[in-house]
């Protein structure tokens, strides 16, 4: 059974997770509005991943004989300045998320429940990854800066991202 602090605070990642996706679901907007598929897909590829994210938090709480509490999920932006600062607010997003995962850990350490602490281990790895990622992205929209053909091409590279669940995830929760 999980404590109730512990239960309270895997709920509230549930939120940001689901959060997580739909302030991706809007950055995939702004691309198929802008003529970028590529870029949309990538993002609607990433908010499919913040919703398994959730489903984890979800299905883990259960699994503990705890309650999943639905709370309210606070409305995205809609519109950035272009490609580059859509992928800045991407890389800075994901190091508030490992921010959280870290509370997280650090709170699972504080009311000695190892198991919410093994758990979160595949969350502590996944953001290495989650950050890596936008910050390859940022990197390469800096080193092509306005060219449209370099542009044009990155699309085409980022259309070709799909989803996949990731195995080490699988029976682990
Ligand atoms: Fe659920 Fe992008 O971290």
């Amino acid at each position: 059974m999980i404590g109730k602090k512990m239960e309270e605070a895997l709920n509230g990642q549930v939120n940001a997770e689901l959060y997580s996706a739909y302030l991706y679901l809007s950055m995939a907007a702004y691309f198929e509005s802008g003529n970028l598929p590529g870029f949309a897909n990538w993002m609607r590829v990433q908010a499919q991943e913040e919703q398994f994210h959730a489903m984890k938090f979800y299905d883990y709480i259960n699994e503990r004989g705890g309650r999943v509490i639905l709370e309210q999920i606070e409305a995205p932006p809609a519109e950035w300045d272009s490609a580059l600062a859509v992928f800045e607010a991407v890389s800075a997003h994901e190091q508030k998320v490992t921010a959280l995962i870290n509370q997280l850990v650090d709170l699972a350490i504080q009311q000695k429940d190892h198991a919410t602490n093994s758990f979160l281990r595949w969350f502590v790895d996944e953001q290495v990854e989650e950050e890596d990622n936008a910050g390859k992205i940022v990197g390469q929209l800096k080193l092509i800066k306005d060219s449209p053909e370099a542009l044009f091409l990155m699309d085409k590279e980022l259309s070709r991202r799909v989803f996949a669940t990731p195995a080490s995830a699988e029976g682990g929760t």
